[in-house]
């Protein structure tokens, strides 16, 4: 079953994948948006790394939003929308979905279809009375929702500390276009991750298993089955470091020789450790976080964190839309 057959509400594009890839690997930085991780086998092993020991902020943020969901979507009833971004499995959601009325709209937005049609699947088995209208498309264009959806009470939901995938001035961007595509008056729910020593962050993202090298790994697999690229999987390696001045993590796919590889006919060289660079995964501070919302046309509200401060989830509010 394709998400399309599900009935996506609203045609969001999709980045060519192609486009992508030639103009990124012409870079003196050669980079590749993380959107793109995200084929079936990347959305597979991202839920693999999600479990993982080294990985807090799933296990943080779930724990959170297990203790605070009912106070996150409260006064949201039976007429109302739930919106999230980048869904992925949508197991969170679940955790929002029990706390609703049974008959609530709930629009995931997700790039990977694969993922969308197994979340859309087990939510409507699991939730019956919930209406599951999926999207397939790149949240960072403006998502309007349709007519019939876009003047009832709307919660926007955007977990897993996705919006660290983006630097602060992309995150502004991306948040006033959130605010702009959510009917008035909507409420913002969002993870964010937090600063914390860079031992445990490079962990997170270098782990003993090798799961998180596998899924940056899988960019390269994903170019040479889609577009007939020859990148020779064995002379490329994961790594993540760690730049406190931006306070990002950064992953990079490292080559350990001197190389050309081709990709849809045209060659691309590389010199012996140099790298693509595939994702940044920047940790705000609260305030920082404020600021950014602010900036967007965002009011704070509450505050949820764990015990250890890890993780946060923002609720934000009365988007100003001038
Ligand atoms: N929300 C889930 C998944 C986070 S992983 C959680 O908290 O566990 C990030 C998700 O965002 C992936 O499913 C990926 O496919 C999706 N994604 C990444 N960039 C995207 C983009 N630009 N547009 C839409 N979805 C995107
Ligand atoms: C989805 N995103 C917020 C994850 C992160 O932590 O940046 C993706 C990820 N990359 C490596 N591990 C997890």
């Amino acid at each position: 079953m394709s998400a399309r057959k599900l009935g996506a509400v609203h045609a969001v594009p999709v980045d060519d994948f192609a486009d992508a890839v030639l103009s990124g690997l012409s870079k003196p930085q050669k980079a590749i948006s993380s959107q793109f991780l995200y084929d079936a086998r990347g959305s597979a092993l991202f839920e693999e790394i999600t479990g993982l020991p080294e990985y807090y902020p799933t296990r943080t943020e779930t724990a959170i939003l297990s203790a605070y969901a009912a106070e996150m979507v409260e006064g949201l009833g039976a007429d109302g929308v739930l919106v999230e971004f980048g869904s992925g499995s949508s197991v969170k959601t679940e955790l929002l979905l029990s706390q609703l009325p049974l008959h609530v709209i709930y629009v995931p937005v997700d790039v990977s279809e694969s993922a969308l049609v197994e979340a859309t699947e087990r939510l409507s088995a699991r939730f019956p009375q919930v209406d599951v209208r999926p999207v397939v498309g790149d949240f960072s264009h403006p998502i309007q929702l349709p007519q019939d959806l876009n003047r009832r009470p709307a919660v926007g939901f955007f977990p897993g500390s996705t919006i660290g995938n983006f630097g602060p001035a992309e995150a502004v961007r991306l948040l006033r276009s959130f605010g702009r595509g959510l009917p008035d008056a909507s409420r913002f729910i969002i993870g964010v991750d937090l600063k914390k020593e860079a031992r445990r962050l490079v962990a997170a993202y270098n782990d003993a298993e090798g799961a998180t090298a596998a899924f940056n790994l899988n960019l390269l697999v994903r170019i040479n089955r889609e577009l007939d690229g020859d990148f020779d999987l064995e002379s490329f390696r994961h790594e993540a470091i760690y730049d406190p001045r931006a306070g990002r993590i950064e992953m990079h796919l490292v080559s350990d020789v001197a190389q050309d590889v081709r990709v849809l006919g045209r060659p691309f060289r590389f010199k012996a450790g140099e790298s693509i660079h595939t994702e940044n995964s920047y940790k705000y501070t609260t305030d920082q976080f404020r600021e950014m919302a602010s900036a967007a046309g965002w009011q704070a509200g509450r505050l949820w964190t764990d015990a250890n401060a890890d993780f946060s989830v923002h609720e934000l509010f009365g988007f100003g839309r001038g």
